[in-house]
């Protein structure tokens, strides 16, 4: 018999720009045979100012000589494309495609339509499919890249909030499939991101208002002084499209990113343990996401999601008065619903199982116990009362912040009298 115990095969990949190394042992003890595999890959994450400026080589640096794919959401092609078109002029072999999909046809045609466009491209093995785009465009092409050839790299340069500190740099990429939001996906990291605030400089205030939302996640369940900057600061930077105050916006971005891959780190495939703070918000969000049609869009459902789980951590006695006020009272400023009017708890509940399934066994609902501080609730500790009960007290809330602005407006109206 072929004696082949630790053989050992290391291609160690190289890739410039991103070291790609791999190894695997054959294991064969008689008519047992086992393949340990080993796959390392780095994935980059830079910030930078007009990374589409002619000297800016931070983006062509990446590209090391590679041919690539750029594909780019429509805006940013309306927006930005020549510029973008230029910079690659002088590199060899870039091509690109606009990527016409929204949430609502975020599907995996969508992914079918990037891996024809790579093969009619010839599209080599070592070469990425570069996202300039929000949330659905990253989300296509990684998945995209994961699938053609059965795996080429990808690069994303997120041009929303939501994409520069959540989507952009996330290992998981996912479509949305019958009634089902992310059903289909992997988890497949980028080689390199490229972070550039300035792209939010034409992003519409409910789009910011929407990016928002995944920042005050971070922030409430792990980072205290994150939150203490956007309380601050994050008024300003909605009404200017984050250009002013300069430093305030680097840092709640970069501190954001760096919070969120953080976390990523510690189980980056989600093997074993199912409880992850970054999951804050995105427990109810995503049947309040499909049963809108899509109407409301992913961070104004993960707001919502914020504001039940903070109301029901307080209901539980895990979170103070004071603390539930400044979460909701941070939310409502910034502009984000507080309740979608066309939730139903019964079906909330139905969908609950759902979670559990995909959450390994058990709910996991993250529910903060401060400013910066949070637990995990199993699906023992929720019940429709109460999930009924805390919804009650947020549409009470949002009825009489409803009747004091139309008070304060006839107040105002009337001069004051
Ligand atoms: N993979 C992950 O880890 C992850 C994490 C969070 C969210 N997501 C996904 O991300 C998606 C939401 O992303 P999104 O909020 O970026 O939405 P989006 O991609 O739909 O972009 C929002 C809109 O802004 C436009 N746009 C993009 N950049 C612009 C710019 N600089 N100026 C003007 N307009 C611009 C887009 O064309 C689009 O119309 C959802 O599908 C969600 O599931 C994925």
């Amino acid at each position: 018999m072929w004696n082949s115990r630790d053989i050992e095969v290391t291609p160690g990949a190289r890739c410039s720009g991103g070291q790609i190394s791999a190894s695997s042992t054959l294991e064969d003890s008689g008519r047992l045979m086992g393949l340990q595999s080993r796959l390392d890959r780095a994935h980059h994450v830079a910030m930078t100012r007009n990374a589409f400026a002619p000297d800016n080589a931070l983006v062509r640096n990446c590209l090391a000589g590679r041919d690539a794919l750029v594909v780019m959401s429509p805006s940013v092609h309306r927006l930005y494309g020549p510029r973008i078109r230029a910079y690659f002029e002088e590199v060899t072999d870039v091509h690109f495609m606009v990527l016409h999909r929204t949430e609502a046809s975020k599907s995996l045609d969508a992914v079918v339509e990037v891996t024809e466009r790579a093969a009619a491209v010839g599209l080599r093995r070592t070469s990425p499919i570069v996202a300039i785009g929000g949330g659905v465009c990253t989300d296509i092409s990684g998945l995209a890249a994961a699938l053609h050839r059965r795996g080429v790299p990808h690069f994303n340069v997120p041009t929303t909030l939501v994409g520069l500190v959540d989507a952009g740099i996330g290992t998981k990429n996912a479509v949305n499939h019958g009634r089902r939001k992310s059903a289909l996906g992997t988890f497949y990291p980028p080689e390199h991101t490229v972070l550039d605030i300035d792209f939010l400089a034409t992003l519409p205030r409910r789009q910011l208002a929407n990016g928002l939302a995944e920042i005050i996640k971070l922030a409430v369940v792990k980072d205290r002084p994150l939150f203490e900057l956007l309380d601050r600061y994050g008024m300003r930077l909605l009404d200017c499209g984050f250009r002013r105050p300069v430093r305030a916006a680097d840092e709640i971005v970069w501190r954001a990113a760096a919070g969120m891959l953080a976390e990523l780190a510690r189980n980056q495939f989600e093997i074993g343990d199912f409880r992850r703070k970054v999951d804050f918000g995105h427990t109810f969000s995503p049947y309040i996401e499909v049963a809108s049609g899509h109407s409301v869009l992913h961070g104004e459902a993960v707001a919502m999601d914020i504001a039940l789980s903070a109301q029901l951590a307080h209901a539980l006695g895990l979170l103070t008065e004071a603390d539930l006020e400044r979460i909701l009272t941070m939310l409502e400023t910034t502009g984000l619903a507080l309740v979608w009017p066309g939730l139903s708890v019964d079906a909330l509940c139905a969908t609950l199982p759902s979670i559990v399934e995909h959450r390994n066994g058990d709910l996991h609902l993250v529910v903060p116990t401060g400013i910066g501080t949070c637990e995990f609730l199993g699906a023992a500790d929720i019940n429709p009362a109460l999930l009924r009960a805390s919804m009650a007290e947020l549409v009470r809330r949002t009825c009489r912040d409803d009747i004091q602005t139309v008070q304060r407006r006839t107040l105002a109206a009337s001069g004051g009298q």
